[in-house]
This record gives C-alpha cells, structure tokens and sequence, in this order.
C-alpha cells in the first residue's frame, strides 16, 4: 500500500517506520523543516530504543521517504495517518489546531479517494470536526470526492514504541465505513498475524476507548501516590502493600509503583483533556479525574518537601546531585516530567543542582539553558561531587545497582532522596545512608 503519515514525532515517526518495515511503501509528512532535514540525513530526531535502524533500513530499501511539500504528500497516500500533537490548551483541552489543519490540507489537494486515519489522541466529536474540515475544503473547490474518516487511536509507549507498534495489544479501528474498515485491516494484517486484535466499533468510542485507557493508569499511579504518602504517616510500607494488592488477579502488579508523579507528553494532557471534554461536550463532572490530577500535582512536589524537612526552607549554599531528567526510562522526554518542578523548587529555594541523564541531557539543557544553577554531569559518578545529597526522579537501569561506596564518599552527607523507590531502605540505611524513599 502507499501510506502518508503526516506529523513525524513519536507517534508518526515509529508508525511511518513500521508500516515501511512490513512492505508498504510510506512517506512522512512534517511541516518542521528541521526534523526532515535530521531523517533525510539518515538520523532520527528522538531517542527511540530500534527506531534508528528501521528507518535507516527502509530509507535504503527505498519504502520509506520524507518530505515537507504537503501537496506530494496528500497525492502519495491512498491511507493518511494524521500523527501530530494535540498539546493541551490553556484551558486544558486539547489543542486540535494542528489536527484541523491536517484534515484542511488534506481536503485542499487530494483529488482521488482517502482513507483518512486520525492516529492523535483527539477528544470525542474530533474526527466529526475532521470530516467537516475536509467538506469544507472540498466545496471551495467545487469537486466531490470520496474519503472516509477513521479514529485508530495509537497506544505504544515511548521507549519501547517500535516493540509495541509492531506487536500491539489491540488496535483500535473506529468508523462505520465497512469499505475503511477493510482498509484498516489490511493496514494492520501484517501486525497480528497470530490473533485477531482488532477492536471495531464507532468513531466516537474509539476516541473515548484512548483516554479511557490513559486515565485509568493514571489512576492507579495517583491511587498509589496518595497511598504512599498516607503509608509513611502511619508507619507502614507502601511497597509491601503494592505487593499485598498485586497479588489479587482482579488487581495485578502493573502500574501500582508510587513515585513522585507521573509525566510525559500523554497522561497529564489525556486526563485533563477527557475532564474538559466531558465539561463542554456533555456537561458532565468527572469527578475522580479531577482528583487523580490534583494528587498528581501536588505528588510533584513531595520530594522538594522533603529536601527542605532536612535542610530547611531557605537552600542557599546547597548543591544537589540530580539523577534522572526525563519522565521515564528509555525516553529522552522531559514533557511534564518530575524533574522540571524538582529543579524550579530547588533553585528557588536557593541550591544549585548537577545533573545526569542517560539520554536527555540535550533536552534538559534545552529547557534549562538559560538557568545558571544548573550544571549537567557526564557520568553519573560526576554528578555527585561536592553534593549535599542525591536525588533521584527517573528510575534508569543504570541508577539500579549503583556504587554505594562510591555514592557515600562523593556526597557530603550520606543522603539519598528516591522518587523511584529504587532500592531496599533496609540494605541501604545499614550502608549508613539517610534514606528518603517513597511511602517506605
Ligand atoms: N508520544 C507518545 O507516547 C504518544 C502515544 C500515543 C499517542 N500519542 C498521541 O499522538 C499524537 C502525536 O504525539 P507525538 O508525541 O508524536 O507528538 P510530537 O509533538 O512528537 O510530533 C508531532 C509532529 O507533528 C508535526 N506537525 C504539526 N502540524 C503538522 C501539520 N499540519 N503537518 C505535518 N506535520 C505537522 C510537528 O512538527 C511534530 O513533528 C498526540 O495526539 C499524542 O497525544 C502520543
């Protein structure tokens, strides 16, 4: 098949790569000059665990290409995947401006008959908004050709994204065309050869079915969180507890781990998104949405709290080592990330922090480069010179296992401030360090 992807972020680069890895033909569409430049070299713009070799491979094989001209792009495709962000707006909801032009672009140049895929996490009503978009374009051009609009909703995991496009829980299909949705399967054939996983039902639901996912993980991390904080008050430990609950099948283990908030570019913008939504869309009140945000936000501040418990409000000649910038492992993703709320309170407490991330060192000084009480270490290790204590936000495998011995005698006070509950407070309270986890 010919497939347009148009928006090459996480989302459209790892599906235009794996639609090209399985034998279609694809081209990416991005309205950042930059970032075509970096893929038409033969880079990728973001880190992605395996992403850079299937581009590179297609890009060889000749199935996978690039470009900025819409035009060649909305004539290329038979199947458009609409990939860009929908950034939350001011007043929460998602920003659907760059869905809206896609659709537009689409409707001004196509002149044979579109599959049009909305792949972003839209709100309920978006691929009606989609539809209209592309009539409107249509009739300014006085011509009458046939497309369909589908929600396919993406659910990969930045880090492991390439794994999870090619080998997907379920995919999503939502339309009531029967000729898309023999598209769509035809499509998706190659991604699930060993059970059906298509779910097919209406748009509507299957724009719903994406942040009725993303909000209840981030219930459970909220739920955890607040667990958390009420485990240490009372004397007991969370993980134990985690444990205790995960155990009961009806339950499971999964996304039960209290930390210090979640963040990234999905569960923050989806919850809010889905509370906002459901306000103008229906004029309902989601309640328990709303209190996963609000412990959410204020989870972000627990370690800062606890740093100045310690050291008291003001942090004036105070220096942190930071381990960890991104919201989670194997991303370097600083969207929403603990560590952005972790820095600020610091440095306006006073204290100047050093920093070390496995990869997202460039985005962190990016977002930082005009703070001058932030440092950026090369190695873990360095980090910790002259530290007053280590805090860690992001649970990196290399933080796992780290040199104890080593910690203890670069750090000023023994002192271990962990947003990730990386290590038994036992083994390392006997290695003589002050050990701060979470709900332990
Ligand atoms: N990142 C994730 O883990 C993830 C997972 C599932 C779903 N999603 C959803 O997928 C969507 C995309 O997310 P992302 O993280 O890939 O975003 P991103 O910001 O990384 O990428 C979006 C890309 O779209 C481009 N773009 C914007 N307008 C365009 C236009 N009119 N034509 C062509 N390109 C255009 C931007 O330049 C950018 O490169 C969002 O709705 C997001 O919520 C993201």
């Amino acid at each position: 098949m010919k497939i347009t992807v148009v928006g090459t972020g996480y989302v459209g680069l790892v599906g235009a790569a794996c639609l090209a890895e399985v034998g279609n033909h694809v081209l990416g569409l991005d309205v950042n000059a930059e970032k075509i430049r970096i893929l038409k070299e033969g880079g990728i713009p973001i880190h992605e665990p395996g992403l850079l070799e299937i581009v590179r491979r297609n890009v060889e094989n000749g199935r996978l290409s690039f470009t900025t001209n819409i035009e060649e792009a909305v004539h290329f495709g038979e199947v458009q995947f609409i990939a860009v962000g929908t950034p939350p707006d001011e007043d929460g909801s998602a920003d659907l401006q760059y869905v809206t032009e896609a659709a537009r672009n689409i409707g001004r140049f196509m002149t044979s008959p579109k599959v049009i895929v909305d792949k972003s996490t839209v709100p309920i009503g978006t691929g009606d908004k989609v539809t209209a978009a592309v009539a409107e374009e249509l009739k300014k051009r006085n011509v009458n050709i046939h497309y369909s609009v589908v929600s396919n909703p993406e659910f990969l995991k930045e880090g492991a994204a390439v794994e999870d496009f090619m080998r997907p829980e379920r995919i999503v299909i939502g339309t009531e065309d029967p000729k898309a949705i023999e598209v769509m399967k035809q499509v998706y054939a190659p991604f699930q050869r060993n059970h059906e996983r298509l779910v097919v039902t209406n748009l509507r639901s299957a724009e719903l079915i994406k942040y009725a996912a993303n909000s209840m993980l981030a219930t459970r991390i909220s739920f955890m969180n607040e667990l958390a904080n009420l485990a240490e008050i009372v004397g007991a430990d969370i993980e134990m507890v985690r444990q205790g609950i995960g155990s009961d099948p009806r339950i499971g283990y999964h996304f039960l781990y209290p930390g210090c908030g979640y963040g990234g570019s999905c569960f923050p913008k989806d919850v809010k998104a889905l509370i906002k939504t459901a306000k103008d869309v229906a004029g309902f009140d989601l309640k328990l949405l709303k209190a996963v945000e609000e412990v959410n936000d204020l989870q972000k501040y627990v370690l800062p709290k606890k740093i100045k418990k310690q050291f008291g409000e003001s942090l004036k000649d105070k220096h942190f080592a930071l381990w960890g910038l991104a919201f989670k492992p194997n991303t370097d993703d600083m969207r929403e990330a603990s560590s952005r709320v972790l820095i600020d309170e610091l440095i306006k407490a006073g204290a100047t922090i050093t920093a070390y991330d496995p990869v997202a060192m460039d985005e962190g000084k990016r977002i930082f480069k005009d703070e001058k009480n932030l440092t950026f270490a090369d190695t873990q290790e360095e980090a910790l010179k002259n530290a007053d204590a280590l805090i860690i936000v992001t649970e990196w495998t290399e933080f796992r296992s780290p040199d104890f011995a080593l910690i203890k005698a670069s750090l000023k006070s023994p002192m271990i401030f962990d947003g990730r509950n990386l290590y038994d407070p036992k083994v390392v309270r006997a290695l003589g360090f002050n050990y701060y986890p979470i709900g332990r």
